[in-house]
């Protein structure tokens, strides 16, 4: 038998070079994932026992980190707002930033019905809808994938009567009006997507990260349509990245929309647009 705090040694070890300064936290996380603790608690309980099948397990795991799969996906949940979502590598891994435009939406709401394009792993939408106990929102995806890990993540916050999932592509096939439009497209150019991690470009979905091109398509695509479908007084918000508020409030002016406001994020980086 071997002891935790061995385990801990070697996966350290092991991690080192995919995780740098952050290797020993990793693998207390990966420990604390097969030995079902939380991490602060097997902190101080190193000198328990694991068994020979955990053993395989945390070095089963502890591969795949070296791998560069994102921790969120190996251990298959992140926390976001003030949930916790279920994560596969058919959707983004939910990133701190994105909780910019929960926050927004928050200031400005409450809002009774939302439509989130793109939603992914659901996290924009289920948020919303956690905090908005009146509302209903309708989350839009290309990937039926996503579609299913979002469904479940509905059912895991016992909010799927409040939230449907359509597949489309962004507002193709909408008709009805929504006082919220809320997204986080994929924005990233095409040149730049070799700059990414390998965590990220061999990990996450391409069609999360890239709409090819110039990373300004989806924008062009939602902004042709969005107007149609809010309601008087509606909403749209969007992520964009650090550099694209003047290229995507260009767009926004071009589709007759007369006021954008940016957004910043804790970085004190431009990170969403505020449109009406
Ligand atoms: C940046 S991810 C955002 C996921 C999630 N909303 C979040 O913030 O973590 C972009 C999402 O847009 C979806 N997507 C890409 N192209 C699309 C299209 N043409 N129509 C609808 N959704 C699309 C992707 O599948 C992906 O889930």
């Amino acid at each position: 038998m071997a002891l935790l705090s061995q385990m801990m040694i070697l996966g350290t070890e092991r991690l080192n070079e995919v995780s740098g300064n952050n290797s020993e936290r990793e693998a207390l996380i990966l420990l604390g994932y097969v030995m079902d603790h939380q991490t602060s608690l097997l902190q101080y309980n190193l000198d328990k026992e694991i068994s020979t099948s955990k053993q395989n397990l945390f070095k089963y795991v502890v591969d795949k980190r070296c791998q560069y799969q994102p921790i969120s996906q190996i251990i298959g949940k992140r926390y976001f707002w003030n949930y916790q979502f279920l994560v596969t590598p058919d959707v983004l891994d939910p990133r701190p930033d994105t909780e910019t435009l929960i926050e927004q939406a928050l200031v400005m709401g409450p809002f009774k019905r939302i439509l989130d394009l793109g939603t992914g792993s659901g996290c924009i939408l289920l948020s919303l809808l956690s905090e908005y106990p009146l509302a209903t929102g309708l989350g839009v995806d290309v990937s039926e994938k996503a579609l299913n890990v979002a469904n479940e993540n509905a059912s895991l916050l016992g909010i799927n009567d409040r939230a449907q999932f359509r597949i489309g592509n962004w507002c193709e096939g909408l008709f009805e009006k929504f006082d919220l439009i809320i997204s986080n497209p994929p924005y990233i150019a095409e040149v730049d997507m070799n700059n990414l991690s390998k965590e990220v470009l061999d990990w996450e979905p391409r069609i999360a990260l890239t709409p090819e091109g110039d990373g300004l398509s989806a924008y062009k695509s939602i902004l042709t349509s969005a107007g149609q479908l809010m309601s008087q007084d509606g909403t749209i918000i969007l992520e964009i990245g650090f550099d694209q508020a003047e290229s995507v409030t260009a767009i926004a002016y071009e589709n007759n929309f007369h006021t954008v406001r940016i957004i910043k994020d804790i970085n004190d980086k431009d990170r969403a647009l505020v449109i009406t």
